[in-house]
């Protein structure tokens, strides 16, 4: 591309953008992007890490595989619908400063980005089908049923992840959009295509939920092996398939972040060989070099319930690096800078945010992840102590609080 050719893309990309501004520093709603994109992708890697091994299980005619298949289950269910509760926030972040790419990148596969709604209700109907089908089942070391929906299932999920990918690919190539807006002097506005992926790209973030899992195991280990009917010869196996998965989900991981940086698109300059993507491939290594070190072998070491943190710790560089591939394409090649978005300082929803975060958020989190903390961890019925009760019934009044707060200050706005 000449220079002028940047200079007309660049122009586009600011006459796209809101005239209207945002509410506070552009850098907050990338940094919080980006903090809650390295969270939505641990639970997506955790939700389809845990279906492969409940997959495993299920076609494995091996008792402790079948059990740790249904265990692993419980966990899958409710990380898609934490995958998808937490996926909303990126998606709400990445609209505000880089609207212009990521609604042009909609635009054109709109079709796709419906039909991707559709797929993740069908998607989880089939995981849930599968656990209904086999839930009243006491003794999980038999072959459960309906195994076709589980992998119908992971197949629709991986299909809603690729939609993401091809959005997110899109949003790097504003030079491409109107040549695929308009092809051979042809409109097309049907919104059926995804015109671009790179399947490494792909591959690389679905590939570490493979190290994922195998930290979910060795925690797994960790949580269970307090309890009094602990059955250790079953959680020793679960950790040491954890421990596995770990260093050999690291190094496939690794192979296809290296063939990823590989084939970064050409306006990403030298990325690849550049601080950042030498250190997400460093991050993308961590959990195996971390689980050499900690997890070698006698009983105490065969697990730790660091195995998870160490995973966000190197998803979270990774979702660093991704946003810096970003920024270098759209800032350093297309000289869209989202830094210079037109601030109109909202110190109310910016104050709001942060303390429904802090407040609501920590409470109301505290409350149920103790609840299900000691649940999990007691034999029979588990009862909860005065405190717990007390932060359950805080919890409530807090929620209530906020509503008020949220009508009244709407009211007032409404009717000055
Ligand atoms: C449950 C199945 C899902 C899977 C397997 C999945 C997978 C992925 C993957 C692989 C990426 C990274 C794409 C890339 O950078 O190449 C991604 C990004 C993203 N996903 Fe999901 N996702 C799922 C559901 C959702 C849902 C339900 C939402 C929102 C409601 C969501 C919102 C996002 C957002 C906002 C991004 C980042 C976009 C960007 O900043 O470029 N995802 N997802």
């Amino acid at each position: 591309m000449d220079a002028s050719q940047v200079t007309q893309v660049t122009d586009m990309l600011y006459a796209l953008r809101n005239p209207a501004g945002v509410p506070t520093y552009p850098i907050l709603f990338v940094g919080l992007g980006v903090l809650t994109f390295a969270l939505h992708i641990l639970f997506v890697q955790l939700m389809l890490g845990t279906s492969a091994i409940t997959i495993f299980g299920a076609f494995k005619n091996d008792a402790k595989w079948r059990r740790l298949g249904a265990a692993m289950l419980e966990i899958s269910k409710i990380s898609v619908s934490v995958a998808i509760v937490i996926g909303v926030a990126p998606l709400l972040f990445v609209q505000v400063v880089y609207d212009p790419n990521w609604y042009a990148s909609n635009v054109l596969s709109a079709v796709w980005v419906i039909a991707f709604i559709v797929i993740l209700i069908f998607a989880y109907w089939a995981m849930y089908g599968y656990y209904f089908m086999n839930s009243k089942e006491k003794d999980k070391t038999k072959e459960p049923k309906g195994k076709a929906w589980m992998l119908i299932s992971v197949a629709l999920l991986l299909t809603v992840g690729f939609i993401m990918h091809s959005l997110s690919s899109q949003m790097l190539h504003p030079e491409l959009w109107k040549d695929w807006y308009q092809q051979n002097g042809v409109l097309d506005y049907s919104g059926t295509k995804l015109h671009a992926y790179n399947l490494w790209r792909f591959a690389f973030f679905i590939s570490m939920a493979i190290p994922v899992v195998g930290g979910m195991l060795v925690t797994y280990r960790r949580f269970k092996m307090v309890r009094a009917d602990a059955d250790m010869e079953y959680l020793d196996f679960a950790a040491n398939v954890g421990k596995k998965w770990i260093a050999i989900g690291s190094v496939i991981a690794f192979v296809f972040y290296v063939a990823w940086m590989m084939t970064v698109p050409e306006t990403a300059g030298n990325f690849a060989t550049s601080l950042w993507g030498i250190l997400g491939g460093v991050a993308v290594l961590l959990p195996a070099i971390w689980s050499a070190i900690r997890l070698n072998g006698s009983s105490y070491n065969m697990c730790s319930y660091m195995a998870l943190p160490i995973a966000l710790v190197a998803g979270l560089t990774i979702a660093i690096v991704r946003e810096m591939l970003r920024y270098d394409i759209l800032n350093g090649f297309f000289h869209y800078d989202f830094m210079d978005y037109k601030i109109v300082m909202d110190w109310y929803s910016t104050g709001m945010f942060f303390l429904t975060f802090a407040i609501v958020g920590g409470v109301v989190l505290s409350y149920f992840l103790t609840v299900a903390w000691k649940a999990g961890q007691t034999v029979g019925v588990y009862t909860p102590s005065a405190f717990v009760n007390r932060l359950g019934t805080l919890s409530i009044w807090i929620v209530a609080l906020w509503v008020l707060q949220f009508f009244v200050v709407g009211f007032y706005v409404w009717a000055r």
